[in-house]
């Protein structure tokens, strides 16, 4: 189910069957991406949320090679309108740890993509996006933009 407007409808949905479909839709969906400023990437381990975030650099227009950012838990990216930060809360163990990042610094500053958001629901600022990739059992993924978490 389409909608022109995720961020006032309630989501928006894709089944993607490669990633290069992934990166069309992040392409496809970043103006609500930087409209919402922070968006929670969810779904199992090796669902594509790294790729994802790949995908809104290429968009942005940033040449840096995204990484994942397990180890150092934050990187940014780009600079002046295209700034990305990306952060990635698989190996933290409570909101503790994510509040001593820092990230609420960033805020206003470019767009933040946080993989495995979903740990931590709580602490995500008023109005960020969630987006859920879940796997399929033919290899697909079905891709869902939420607007409220
Ligand atoms: N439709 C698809 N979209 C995105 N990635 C896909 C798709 N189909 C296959 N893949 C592959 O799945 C893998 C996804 O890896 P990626 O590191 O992005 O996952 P992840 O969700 O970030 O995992 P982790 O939880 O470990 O961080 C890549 O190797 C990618 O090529
Ligand atoms: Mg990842």
């Amino acid at each position: 189910m389409a909608t022109d407007n995720p961020a006032t409808e309630s989501h928006s949905r894709r089944v993607v069957r490669s990633p290069q479909e992934t990166t069309a839709v992040a392409a496809e969906w970043l103006p609500h991406l930087l409209q919402a400023g922070v968006v929670s990437l969810e779904g199992p381990l090796g669902a594509g949320k790294t790729h994802f975030v790949k995908a809104v650099a290429t968009a942005l227009g940033i040449p840096e090679d995204v990484t994942s950012p397990t180890f150092t838990l934050l990187q940014s990216y780009g600079s002046g309108e295209q700034r990305l930060h990306h952060s990635d809360w698989y190996r933290l163990e409570s909101a503790v740890e994510v509040l001593a990042l820092g990230l609420e610094e960033y805020e206003g500053d470019g767009l933040m993509l946080i993989e495995w958001g979903d740990k931590f629901p709580e602490i995500l600022p008023p109005g960020t996006l969630r987006i859920i990739i879940a796997p399929q059992s033919d290899g697909s993924r079905l891709i869902s933009l939420l607007a409220r978490h």
